[in-house]
């Protein structure tokens, strides 16, 4: 085991990418924190990963919520190794209707929340530690409609150069991962039948080269590979998984 006895927290831990990560990170023997808004979920989360997950609930464009995150994992763990900034919001936001609620909604939740979030418990972060950033295989390409999580990611993805250099003389890590489409709750609408949803995970699999959409499992490998030393190299960096989507 890569993580044996280290500290993880995840956030946007209990569904998708993240709850696939906490999976990964618990298999590598990383004691692990997930937060989230839904306390139903997180339960859920908890009830498949183990009782000895720390389930935190909040909001990460909340500062309050921060706070309470960090004193949660202070209280838990003493201190922190891995942080995977995971949370996070993908909605369409068409430029000739989309409103100010939803450009403020997108940012706080994806720029303001991810950079507060590192602020946060920047003071548990032990040297030696890794801090993984979740951006987009969108920060790179003009996608239409998709402005503003476009722009939130490649923001996420300029964090991880800044953070990176800020946080060199501590020791601490930062990277990016950046996720091509993947199969998670994300895109599935309300009410969405299987196989309606099967059809559209088809339909977005065309679209991409390697002819499927990603699996959260697959995003979690390069997680667990961002949190240990065997990417020890590796610094203000972006791993990109989205079976060539963005690249060819
Ligand atoms: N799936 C993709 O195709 C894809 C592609 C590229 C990047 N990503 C990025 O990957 C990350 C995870 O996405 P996913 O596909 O795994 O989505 P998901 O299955 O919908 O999971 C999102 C997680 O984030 C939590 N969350 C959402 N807003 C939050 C907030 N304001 N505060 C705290 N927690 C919050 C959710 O729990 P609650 O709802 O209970 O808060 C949930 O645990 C996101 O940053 C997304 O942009 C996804």
């Amino acid at each position: 085991m890569t993580l044996q006895d280290k500290t993880a927290l995840i956030t946007g831990g209990s569904s998708g990418i993240g709850l696939a990560s906490a999976r990964a990170l618990r298999r590598e023997g990383a004691l692990v924190a997930i937060t989230g808004r839904r306390r139903d979920a997180l339960e859920a989360a908890r009830a498949e990963l183990g009782s000895d997950v720390l389930i935190i609930e909040g909001d990460v464009s909340n500062l309050d919520d921060l706070q309470r995150m960090r004193d949660a994992v202070d209280a838990k763990f003493g201190h922190l190794d891995i942080l995977f900034a995971n949370a996070g919001l993908a909605i369409a936001t068409p430029l000739e209707t989309c409103d100010e609620a939803t450009y403020s909604r997108i940012m706080d939740i994806n720029v303001k929340g991810t950079f507060f979030t590192v602020q946060a418990v920047l003071p548990l972060m032990r040297e030696g530690g890794s801090i993984i950033l979740n951006t987009s295989w969108l920060n790179q390409v003009g996608a239409p409609g998709r402005a503003l999580l476009s722009a939130s990611k490649a923001a996420v993805r300029s964090f991880a150069r800044t953070m990176a250099a800020e946080l060199l003389p501590r020791r601490i890590r930062v990277n990016a991962i950046s996720p091509g489409s993947i199969e998670t709750p994300l895109h599935r609408q309300s009410g969405q039948s299987e196989e309606a949803f099967r059809a559209y995970a088809e339909r977005v699999g065309a679209q991409v080269p390697m002819g499927r959409m990603g699996r959260a499992e697959e995003i979690a490998a390069g997680v667990v590979f961002l949190a240990s030393d065997a990417s020890s190299y590796m610094l203000g960096a972006e791993m990109v998984m989205d079976g060539g989507r963005a690249e060819l």
